[in-house]
């Protein structure tokens, strides 16, 4: 092959494959998202986070709430695949897969896990609870799942993969020497009770026998199926403002939930990416702790809450409402190169006379286009306001772009024009109908697909 063809042949690989990833912070309806792309794709690959996610996908009236598995399990035919950057608890994972099992969904041979995925255990969730309650440490409001300690094992190479998970004389071992640190630790941190390092085995050896057929070396496959043209989707967990690096940090996630995570989380070249879709609600809201500029203490967030339905899928706690904040969605663009904008959730709005939107923010009376890196910078933060005019009629379950009110269209085309992205998609309603593909984004989803071998489905 010469230069030329080579070139060509990369470029057609890398243009049908493409990350959905959270522009705030987190719950932004991503997985109705990758579930209504899924139907171009071949494979679905989820890069980072683990079961503090909550991907919430509604298919003819029944609601799915998946944490670790990637949306693209309920498309039959499409593969799902959980790559190396995330941290697994196997008994969530089992907990789902049976679940979904018993719903009907094949699992059983479309779903592949990464053998460098790292393994929660018990000790992790142990240590993130009495970190989250002691005196003096600054409250997250985790989501309480052994998230960041898993994490800290991982970069503090000491964690278990799903290798080692299979590998049981070395699992033993682990959970030996790991449970006489973690538990002295523990305790002298936070007087906690020890844990049994032979109960823990037993469970996780068990646990390791039913999740072996799912255990695959899946940067191989990714890399195989990108090589034969088939089109793949990242999906993003969390959002960009919950990022370790680029969001409200402390008051973050302890993973990259960025768009550059997925080439870290699942071992594909970024050279593989082909285009970013950043998913944002037509408003904002916020779980736990932290920065939150745009939030609405009052009487009108507390309508988004109850209208939206605005309570976490995996924990159920209310979440925080406000407004869009076109800085961070700038910044968001940035960050992750969001070339599409999808927009969930307008319905929630269709009943407000005006809704504030976050055009600019000033520090000390300047505006500034700046994301602080401290989180007590935020505090500084004076958001200034522009008064969109509310459109006042139903738009729930609209499928069309030249339908919906023309007040609605003039909010949508104000967010483009400001973050500089395209609007791709705009949500209606949770079900996977109630969605409008914009003309610029289905030819480009058409473009993908052609570029696409012909090996491909669909
Ligand atoms: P994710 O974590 O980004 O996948 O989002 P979640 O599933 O945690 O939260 C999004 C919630 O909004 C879910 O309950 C979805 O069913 C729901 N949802 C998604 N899109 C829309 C929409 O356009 N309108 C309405 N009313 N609900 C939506
Ligand atoms: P999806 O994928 C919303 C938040 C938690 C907490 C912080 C740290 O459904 O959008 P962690 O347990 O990760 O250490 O908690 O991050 N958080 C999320 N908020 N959606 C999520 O995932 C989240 N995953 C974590 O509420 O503030
Ligand atoms: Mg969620």
């Amino acid at each position: 092959m010469c230069n030329d063809d080579r070139e060509a042949d990369l470029n057609r690989k890398a243009a049908s494959s493409a990350v959905v990833v959270g522009a705030q912070w987190g719950d932004e309806g991503k997985g109705k998202i990758v579930d209504v792309l899924s139907e171009r794709f071949a494979v679905v690959a989820r890069y980072a986070g683990g079961h503090n996610a909550g991907h919430t996908v509604t298919l003819g009236g029944r609601k799915f709430i998946l944490q670790l598995v990637p949306c693209g399990i309920l498309r039959p035919g499409c593969r799902a695949v959980i790559g190396n950057g995330v941290v697994l608890d196997p008994f969530a994972l089992l907990k789902e897969v049976n679940a979904l099992r018993a719903a009907g969904v094949a699992v059983d041979g479309n779903l592949f896990i990464s053998s460098r995925a790292q393994v929660i255990l018990p000790y992790h969730r142990m240590i993130e609870l009495a970190a989250e309650n002691a005196p003096g440490r600054v409250k997250i409001g985790t989501t309480s799942r052994g998230i960041g300690p898993a994490y800290e094992d991982k970069m503090g190479r000491r964690g278990l993969r799903l290798a080692d998970l299979l590998d049981l004389p070395l699992l033993h071992k682990h959970i030996e020497n790991a449970c006489r640190e973690k538990n002295m630790i523990a305790h002298a941190l936070f007087n906690s009770e020890p844990l049994d390092p032979a109960e823990m085995y037993s469970e996780y050896a068990r646990a390791a026998k039913e999740l072996a057929p799912f255990v695959c070396d899946t940067a191989a496959l990714l890399n195989q199926a990108i090589a034969r043209g088939e089109p793949v989707l990242f999906e993003g967990a969390q959002g960009t403002m919950l990022d370790i690096d680029h969001g409200t940090y402390p008051f973050v996630t302890s993973s990259s939930a960025t768009s550059g995570g997925a080439v870290i989380g699942t071992g594909v070249p970024p050279t593989s990416i082909g285009t970013v879709i950043g998913v944002t609600k037509a408003y904002c809201t916020r779980v736990g702790e932290g920065p939150f500029p745009t939030e609405d203490k009052g009487e009108i967030g507390e309508r988004l809450r109850a209208k939206g339905n605005e309570y976490g899928a995996v924990t159920g706690r209310p979440r925080r409402c406000g407004w869009v904040d076109l800085p961070l969605l700038r910044y968001s663009v940035m960050i992750n190169g969001i070339a599409w904008l999808v927009v969930t959730k307008l319905d929630v709005l269709d009943e407000l006379a005006e809704i504030p939107v976050c055009v600019a923010h000033k520090v000390n009376g300047k505006k500034t286009a700046e994301i602080p890196a401290q989180a007590c910078g935020y505090q500084k933060i004076e958001c200034i306001y522009r008064n969109m005019p509310g459109w006042r009629k139903s738009t729930q379950g609209t499928t069309v772009f030249d339908k919906l009110p023309g007040k609605a269209r003039q909010y949508l085309a104000f967010m483009e024009k400001e973050t500089g992205a395209k609007i791709g998609i705009v949500s209606t309603g949770p079900g996977r109908e109630q969605t409008i593909v914009t003309h610029a984004f289905a030819a480009e989803l058409e473009t993908m697909r052609l570029k696409a071998s012909p090996a491909h489905k669909g």
